[in-house]
């Protein structure tokens, strides 16, 4: 069961600006879809009733934010915002390096690049986001997820189904001498959303320590996890999610961060971090790639949002909104029945495609279809984790299907009002009653790496 939430408060603010959204008709979406190649990512977002394809870059900023745009210090070195931003991430992270990026994964390709990653090492999660580890596999290291074994089954409860197993890391390490560098996401979006709790966070950093292996946090929602923390670890409902936050970073020796999610923010990411050595070798790559260290691909004004959009998230009263109503939506469908991964995560509700549509076999993308069929009927955009995202061919070049199979509904930060997720909690429990009648796709174009950005689709029987 989630936890009894079947109401939601009003949210902690008020709307000053509206952006208009309209639902075609179901021939307009028939049309859009084929045109589309049968890929959510083709589809003019305006032609999208509820996106909730991710919260991603998706946030409504404040008043506060806005205005701090204004305040933009365009000049090319050591503008002002930087300081800002730089001070704030100092306090958070308790690092003395700070270093903006455009977005995450050029975060992740400068680490990769200062740790000197290549083929002959190894890279350990609890699980990578798929352009974490698109950056660690490019470059030929190994990367493996070591997240603890509930985390793969939808239905069992646990508090924190983000961590990552111990033993396992443990062994890992006693086996191969070549582990290069363990990387934790909080929360763990690939799982769901799931957060990992400080006590997991401790352990790792003793292994990390004992073997001498850099231990970095990809924190692209650490404040949802730092509030999982407080509501769930023992020890921690006193504290404030700054506080939290401070103490999941002191555990470790550097952060890479997609400001795009608790960043408040709809650009922007950064690294921060302590090592001399691994900070001038990111400074000397990324003016090459991202532009000088002090705005890493951003505009002076862009750095000002991230850094006020830093201080808002950390606010007690916007986390319980934020955690209430993943709830919400949550708790809507699971009375209703419909298979969703529980508990429910931070940023993220997931429908069990498996367990969603029985009668669709993985080589047939279950996950996929579904998110088609969402579309399709009421409008609403969603992402799969699934076969399409995850499957991959084995050294004998049969297919390895994901354990999981899900369809996210990412719910963007302070943008939809409890009456979206009513339209999106009674469209799937509609669509679940006719379940049946959605019909797999066959993948007509394979792009490769990252494929599920461009394949492209039939339905199967159509
Ligand atoms: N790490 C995590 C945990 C992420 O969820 C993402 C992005 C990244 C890194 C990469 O950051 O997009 O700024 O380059 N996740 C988005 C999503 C795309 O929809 O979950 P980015």
């Amino acid at each position: 069961m989630t936890n009894a939430n079947d109401t939601l408060p009003p949210p902690p603010f008020k709307i000053k600006m509206v952006e208009p959204i309209k639902l075609t008709t179901l021939e307009e979406r028939k049309n859009i879809l084929k045109t589309a190649g049968y890929n959510i990512f083709n589809i003019p977002a305006e032609k999208v009733y509820i996106d909730l394809l991710t919260d991603s870059g998706t946030s409504a900023m404040s008043d506060n934010q806005w205005s701090g745009l204004i305040l933009g210090d365009e000049s090319y070195a050591q503008c002002k915002n930087f300081f800002h931003l730089q001070s704030i991430v100092q306090e958070i992270t308790g690092f003395e390096f700070v270093i903006p990026t455009h977005q995450g994964r050029s975060a992740e390709n400068l680490v990769c690049f200062a740790l000197n990653l290549d083929e002959t090492k190894i890279a350990v999660s609890n699980q990578f986001f798929d352009t974490t580890r698109a950056n660690i596999e490019s470059i030929g290291t190994k990367a493996h997820d070591l997240v603890i074994q509930e985390a793969y089954n939808t239905s069992i409860y646990h508090d924190f189904k983000g961590n990552m197993d111990s033993n396992a890391l443990e062994d890992l390490i006693n086996q191969n001498s070549n582990v290069a560098v363990i990387i934790v996401t909080v929360t763990n979006n690939t799982g769901g959303g799931q957060p990992v709790s400080l006590q997991n966070i401790k352990t790792v950093s003793n292994i990390a320590k004992k073997h001498k292996i850099p231990f970095f946090l990809d924190a692209a929602r650490f404040a949802e996890n730092a509030y999982f923390i407080k509501l769930r670890e023992k020890g921690y409902s006193d504290f404030s999610p700054l506080q939290i936050a401070q103490k999941m970073f002191s555990y470790t020796d550097g952060c890479m961060m997609s400001a795009k999610k608790d960043g408040l923010v709809n650009i922007g990411g950064f690294i921060a971090l302590n090592d001399t050595n691994l900070y001038n070798r990111i400074k000397e790559r990324m003016v090459i790639t991202e532009g000088f260290p002090t705005y890493g691909g951003l505009a002076g004004r862009d750095l000002e949002a991230l850094a006020r959009g830093l201080n808002e998230v950390l606010s007690e009263d916007y986390l319980k909104y934020r955690y209430q109503q993943l709830q919400y939506l949550g708790n809507r469908l699971d009375t209703a029945k419909i298979p969703i991964l529980l508990p429910v995560g931070g940023h993220s509700v997931n429908l069990d495609a498996r367990r969603y549509l029985p009668h669709i076999s993985q080589s047939e993308f279950p996950g996929w279809a579904l998110t088609i069929a969402l579309y399709e009927n009421y409008g609403i955009r969603t992402v799969e984790l699934g076969s399409v995202m995850f499957a991959h061919q084995n050294e004998y070049q049969e297919w390895v299907y994901p354990d999981l199979e899900l369809v996210r509904l990412a719910i963007p930060r302070r943008v939809y009002s409890r009456e979206h997720l009513d339209y999106v909690a009674d469209s799937i429990i509609k669509l679940y009653k006719s379940k049946d009648r959605i019909k797999g796709l066959k993948m007509t174009y394979d792009p490769g790496l990252l494929r599920h950005f461009n394949a492209l689709f039939e339905p199967i029987g159509e």
